[in-house]
């Protein structure tokens, strides 16, 4: 078993040392952040994350896994250190490389022994070379460094299960003697490896992310053709997931993609691309429909009222999907953008997203409109001229349709998920409107 530091402790990092920590390592997590690192002693995990606590308990007592903010301590045996800060989007939609950058002059500072840096943040193709000059320009110690890149392809609200039963594990390597060290680090989970070139697994990592989000797009302009031609999206990808070359999965229409990957990738890439002098028109076009389909429910919304001014408007679900808190790029901020400028009365529900959409929209009034957040979908409903269904929370998937009906005063919805039978709709005489039908 190896003796492995992980820096930082989101939802790459975290998840990552706990996993390891589970298969056997010996894992101590760095963080800058001193409450997190008591808070995490205690067996409390900062990010919302099914079954991540329960294994983070059960390590904890081992002795297997410690959280730290002394990096030089992490850092100074450690035969392999992960590297899983973010990478945040810049205004230009580059990676912003800061976070890494500290963390490898730390690392450079610290180790005393030959180690392996593993990069598991996605950073633009080539910032690995990058990183391995860094570290090796500022070491203090005559030791031997060098850098592999194993891009993460957790989904956040299904991280833990996604790791200890990835589909796959990505290792680009330079050399022999790495590429060992991480299979060995890779052994216990009995997992498929794909071995390649350091580059190659970057891009491998960006290929991936883009071109789901790319299906994604193409299902929303599919899906908006739908209305217009009368066709409905739901029975379209039904048909198109029997053929196994398409595949089933991420054929949902919907309100567009959001979270902290899907939006910062297409465009890390699309930036990247234009570095080399080349336009990647496929990706261009997935940002630009996302970007159109994320307001597509408020402009309808629009083009049919007067009038949002001093109107209870209910909305139902705040993060970019459900089984998360994170509310990074939700199609929902845009909207509550839009509607407070308009001037309504937003009661909000969410069941685990109100803390963090507080910090950007404060309850009250905000601008010509209002925010005020409920705990209860009934809350929300009750006397509303008007809904949006943001997320797919199991709750609000599950509320009969005629609660639309008894609740509001006027029976309007919006849905951005296609959570509800558009006949059921009817026939409780609700105006619906959803996406692609
Ligand atoms: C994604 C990738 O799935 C993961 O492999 C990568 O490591 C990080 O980025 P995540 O952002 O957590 O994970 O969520 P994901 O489930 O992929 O959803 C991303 C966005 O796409 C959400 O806003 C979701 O609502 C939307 N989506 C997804 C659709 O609109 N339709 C779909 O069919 C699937």
């Amino acid at each position: 078993m190896k003796k492995i530091a992980v820096a930082g402790t989101g939802y790459v990092g975290l998840v990552a040392g706990v996993c390891f920590a589970e298969v056997g390592h010996d894992v101590t997590c760095v963080d800058v952040d001193e409450k997190k690192v008591k808070l995490m002693e205690s067996g409390t995990s900062p990010i919302y994350e099914e079954g991540l606590e329960e294994l983070m308990k059960k390590n904890n007592a081992t002795g297997r896994l410690r959280y730290t903010t002394d990096y030089r301590a992490a850092y100074c045996q450690a035969d392999v250190i992960f590297i899983g800060v973010g990478t945040p989007e810049l205004p230009n939609g580059d990676a912003n490389l800061s976070y890494i950058a500290t963390v490898c002059r730390q690392i450079a500072e610290s180790v005393e022994k030959d180690c392996l840096v593993v990069v598991k943040s996605t950073v633009p193709i080539g910032t690995n070379d990058k990183v391995e000059q860094f570290i090796r320009d500022f070491l203090v110690r005559d030791v031997k460094i060098e850098v592999a890149s194993n891009p993460e392809f957790l989904a956040q609200g299904t991280a833990v299960r996604d790791t200890l039963h990835a589909a796959r594990i990505i290792i680009g390597t330079q050399s022999k003697e790495a590429e060992q060290l991480l299979r060995e680090v890779y052994e216990p989970f009995g997992l498929p490896i794909v071995a390649v070139k350091r580059r190659s697994a970057e891009m491998i990592k960006y290929a991936c992310n883009d071109f789901l989000a790319l299906k994604i797009s193409y299902m929303n302009d599919i899906a908006n053709l739908c209305e217009l031609v009368g066709a409905d999206i739901e029975d379209v990808a039904k048909g198109m997931s029997y053929d196994e070359r398409i595949g089933s999965r991420f054929l949902n229409a919907g309100i567009g993609f959001g979270g902290s990957c899907f939006p910062k990738d297409t465009k890390a890439l699309k930036y990247l691309a234009k570095q080399y002098g080349y336009e990647l028109r496929t990706i261009e076009a997935c940002v630009e429909v996302n970007t159109r389909q994320k307001t597509r429910l408020f402009e309808k919304a629009k083009s049919r009222m007067i009038t949002f001014q001093d109107l209870k408007v209910a909305v139902l679900g705040l993060t970019f999907k459900a089984g998360t808190d994170d509310l990074r790029e939700a199609p929902s901020s845009e909207n509550i953008k839009l509607l407070l400028e308009q001037g309504a009365h937003i009661y909000a529900y969410d069941p685990v997203g109100v803390p963090r959409a507080k910090l950007e929209f404060p309850e009250g009034k905000l601008g010509r409109g209002e925010i005020h957040y409920v705990t209860t979908i009934e809350e929300a409903l009750k006397e509303a001229a008007i809904c949006f269904i943001f997320t797919e929370w199991q709750d609000i998937k599950e509320l009969p349709a005629a609660e639309f009906k008894n609740k509001m005063r006027i029976p309007l919805v919006y849905d951005g998920r296609n959570l509800y039978d558009i006949e059921k709709m009817k026939e409780e005489e609700i105006e619906y409107y959803s996406i692609g039908r």
